[in-house]
C-alpha cells in the first residue's frame, strides 16, 4: 500500500511529484523517493521517512531539474522500510525506473531466473524484480517499452499500479494497473500519473481512471492510448471531470486533516443527503437502491461485509436493517468471510462497506460472494474506486476526501446512507408505521444541525481529555444502536493515541471485564436517554460501586446519570435509531485531543495506513 505520482511534460517535474507524494502521504509513509530525468541523465534520491525527509535529502543529492520524474511514497510490504527498499527502482543496466504500489506474490521464482540470467539484485524488494523481468524482456524480444510491460505483466501474479519510463525514451511514461488504483491528469502538453487525483486536481480537471488489467502508454509525441494487459486490445480512454476541488484535499486552517474531517461533518451528513431525501415529498430516493428494489425487497437476509470502522457502521446497520424493514442482518469481518465457506443462499443480499473502496480483504470477499451467486452493493466513498466498480450496483456517501488515517466522517456519512436505505425499503416492504416514517426523515434532517450542537462540546471534551490522557486504558460501553458506538470509540482512541481501549455491550460487563474496573480506570458510557436507559443507568451504577471513573455521553437535560457520572458531555435528543450519529461526536474529539496532548501523530498513527490494499 503506496502511493505513486508521475509527471511528464513542460513544467519541472520535482515539485509536482513532490507536492504530489505529500497528498499522499495518507497511503503509507514509511519510506519516500523520486527520480527525474533531463540531458545529464537519470537523478535517483529515495530514503527512509516521510517525504518531508526526502524533500530535504534530494535537494542535496541531485539536481532537481528535468521535465520527466516518478515519485513513490511507501508502507512496506517486502522489506522492511529503508534506504535501499524504498522506491524507484532502477533495472540493472540503469535504463529503466519504477514506482510500484502492490504487491508481486511470485516474485521469488521470477527473482531466481533473472539471477541465472545474470541480474544482480539490490533491495529486498518485489518491485526491483518486476523492473528487471521488463528490462529482460524488452532485452529479448526487441520491443517498446510498452510492449515489454504488458509481456512482463503477464508473468506476474498479485497487484499493481505502476509507472514506468525508460530513459532512452524520455517522452513515455508506461502505467499500469492490476488491483491497486491509478488515475491519469491530462493537461495540455502534460500528463500526470498518480494513486488518486489529488496530486494534480490544480492543474486539469481532466482525469482518466484505469481499470484494472489495463495499462496507460502516456506520450507527449502520440494521444494517450489504453490497452488491456492480457489480449492487448485498445480501449477509449474514458476522460471525467473532476468534482473534487484542491481546498477539500486541504486542511483549511485545522491543525489535524482528522479535526477538519470531524467538522466537516455536518456538511458531509447533508451531501449524503442530497438528492435522496425529500422531506416534504416524503420521499427517500437512492437510485442504486431503487434500481434494485425488488432484490432488496425480496431479501430473506443481508450480509454486511467490511472491515474496521467500516465494519462498525455495519453494526449499526444491522440494528437499523432489523428495525425498519425486518430483514435479518448477519456481519461479516471481509477478512473471515473471505477464508470461510460461507452459505450463500439465492435471495441473500450482500452489503459491502468501505470508505477508501481500495480494502484488500474486503475486496476480496465481494468477488467470492460474487461467484457464489449472490447480488452485492457496495457502500463507497471514493467515486470510482475499485469496490465501487466490482459491485454489481450501489451508492457513494459522498463525504469527501478523508486525508486523517483515523475514519471519522467516513464512519457518520456510511451510517447515514445505509439508514437512507433501509428506509426506504422499509416504506417499499411496508414494514415501517407511515407516521414512523415520516417522523424518521423528519428527524434526519435536523442531523446535521443536532452533529454541529454535539461539536460545541470540543471544549468541555478537551478538559475530560487533559485528565485522562496519561490513562492506560480505558473501557467503552454502549448499548443497542450504541454498542457499536462504543467499539467505534474505543478504536479511535487507541488507533491515534496508543492507549489501550475495548468496547463492550454495557451488559457483558458482568461476565467478565468488570474485574478490571478500580479507580484508576476511565469508563466511557454512552447512556443517551433511549429505550433501555434504566439497564445503563444500572451498568453504570455497577462500575460506581467498584469505584471506576465515569465519563457519560447524554442527552441534553439529563439529571439520573449526571448524578452518577465524573464527567457527562450532552448531545441533543433524537430517536434511538439516529443517535450513533451524534453519540460519535465526542469520542472521536476525546480521542482526537487525547492524541494531541500525547504528542501522538493524529494524521498519521505508527504502523497504520489509510487504505489497506493488502491482506
Ligand atoms: C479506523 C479505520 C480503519 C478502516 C478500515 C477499512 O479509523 O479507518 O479501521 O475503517 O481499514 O477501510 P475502508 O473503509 O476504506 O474499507
Amino acid at each position: 500500500m503506496c502511493g505513486i505520482v508521475g509527471y511528464i511534460g513542460h513544467r519541472q517535474a520535482y515539485p509536482i511529484v513532490i507536492k504530489g507524494l505529500k497528498r499522499l502521504e495518507y497511503r503509507g509513509y514509511d519510506s519516500a523517493g523520486v527520480v527525474l530525468y533531463d540531458e545529464t541523465g537519470l537523478k535517483l534520491s529515495k530514503t527512509k521517512g516521510k517525504v518531508s525527509d526526502l524533500e530535504a535529502r534530494a535537494e542535496k543529492e541531485i539536481t532537481t531539474t528535468g521535465n520527466i520524474g516518478i515519485g513513490h511514497t511507501r508502507w512496506a510490504t517486502h522489506g522492511v522500510p529503508n534506504d535501499v527498499n524504498s522506491h524507484p527502482h532502477l533495472s540493472n543496466s540503469g535504463n529503466l525506473v519504477i514506482v510500484h504500489n502492490g504487491i508481486i506474490e511470485n516474485y521469488e521464482p521470477l527473482k531466481k531466473e533473472l539471477i541465472k540470467r545474470g541480474y544482480v539484485f539490490h533491495s529486498d524488494t518485489d518491485t526491483e524484480v518486476l523492473v528487471n523481468l521488463i528490462e529482460e524482456v524488452k532485452k529479448q524480444e526487441h520491443i517498446k517499452l510498452g510492449k515489454a510491460v504488458q509481456i512482463a505483466l503477464n508473468q506476474v501474479v498479485g497487484a499493481y499500479a505502476i509507472a514506468v519510463f525508460d530513459k532512452q525514451n524520455p517522452d513515455e511514461i508506461v502505467a499500469a494497473r492490476l488491483g491497486s488504483p491509478l488515475a491519469i491528469g491530462v493537461g495540455e502538453g502534460e500528463f500526470f500519473v498518480a494513486s488518486d487525483a489529488s496530486p494534480f486536481i490544480e492543474y486539469t480537471p481532466n482525469a482518466v481512471y484505469l481499470d484494472d488489467e489495463e495499462m496507460a502508454i502516456i506520450s507527449l509525441k502520440k494521444p494517450l492510448k489504453i490497452r488491456k494487459i492480457k489480449d492487448d486490445s485498445l480501449v477509449d480512454p474514458y476522460i471525467q471531470e473532476l468534482q473534487m476541488n484542491l481546498e477539500q484535499i486541504e486542511k483549511g486552517g485545522f491543525d489535524h486533516f482528522m479535526l477538519k474531517e470531524i467538522y466537516e461533518q455536518p456538511n458531509a451528513i447533508k451531501d449524503t443527503f442530497r438528492g435522496r431525501l425529500r422531506v416534504d415529498e416524503g420521499i427517500v430516493k437512492v437510485s442504486g437502491v431503487e434500481d434494485n428494489l425488488q432484490k432488496f425487497m425480496n431479501a430473506d437476509r443481508i450480509i454486511i461485509i467490511a472491515c474496521g470502522t467500516s465494519w462498525h457502521a455495519g453494526l449499526v446497520a444491522e440494528y437499523i436493517f432489523e428495525e425498519f424493514a425486518r430483514i435479518p442482518v448477519e456481519v461479516e469481518y471481509a477478512s473471515e468471510f473471505r477464508y470461510r465457506n460461507p452459505v450463500i443462499r439465492p435471495n441473500d443480499v450482500v452489503i459491502a462497506i468501505s470508505q477508501s473502496g481500495e480494502t484488500a480483504d474486503t475486496l476480496a470477499a465481494i468477488k467470492l460472494a460474487k461467484e457464489r451467486g449472490a447480488f452485492v452493493f457496495g457502500v463507497c466513498n471514493v467515486v470510482g474506486s475499485s469496490i465501487s466498480r466490482e459491485t454489481h450496483s450501489g451508492a457513494y456517501t459522498h463525504a469527501g476526501p478523508e486525508i486523517g488515517v483515523a475514519s471519522t466522517k467516513a464512519f457518520t456519512t456510511q451510517i447515514t446512507l445505509l439508514t437512507l436505505m433501509a428506509l426506504r425499503i422499509s416504506r417499499a416492504k411496508g414494514t415501517m408505521a407511515r407516521a414512523d416514517y415520516f417522523r424518521y426523515l423528519q428527524e434526519l434532517e435536523l442531523i446535521p444541525e443536532k452533529v454541529q450542537q454535539a461539536l460545541e462540546t470540543n471544549l468541555e471534551v478537551q478538559t475530560i481529555a487533559s485528565i485522562y490522557k496519561d490513562a492506560p486504558n480505558c473501557i467503552y460501553l454502549g448499548r443497542g444502536y450504541n454498542y457499536p458506538v462504543a467499539l467505534e470509540g474505543a478504536l479511535k482512541l487507541k488507533e491515534i493515541s496508543y492507549i489501550h481501549a475495548e468496547g463492550y455491550p454495557a451488559a457483558e460487563m458482568k461476565h467478565g471485564p468488570i474485574a478490571l474496573i478500580d479507580e484508576r480506570m476511565p469508563v466511557v458510557v454512552i447512556a443517551p436517554k433511549q429505550e433501555h436507559y434504566d439497564k445503563i443507568v444500572s451498568n453504570i451504577q455497577e462500575i460506581k460501586a467498584r469505584s471506576g471513573k465515569i465519563i457519560a455521553i447524554v442527552t441534553k437535560g439529563d439529571t439520573q446519570v449526571k448524578a452518577l457520572a465524573d464527567h457527562v458531555i450532552e448531545i441533543p435528543e433524537t430517536s434511538d435509531a439516529l443517535s450513533p450519529l451524534l453519540a460519535t461526536i465526542p469520542l472521536q474529539l476525546l480521542s482526537y485531543h487525547i492524541a494531541v496532548m500525547r504528542n501522538c501523530n493524529v494524521d498519521q498513527p505508527r504502523n497504520l495506513a489509510k487504505s489497506v490494499t493488502v491482506e
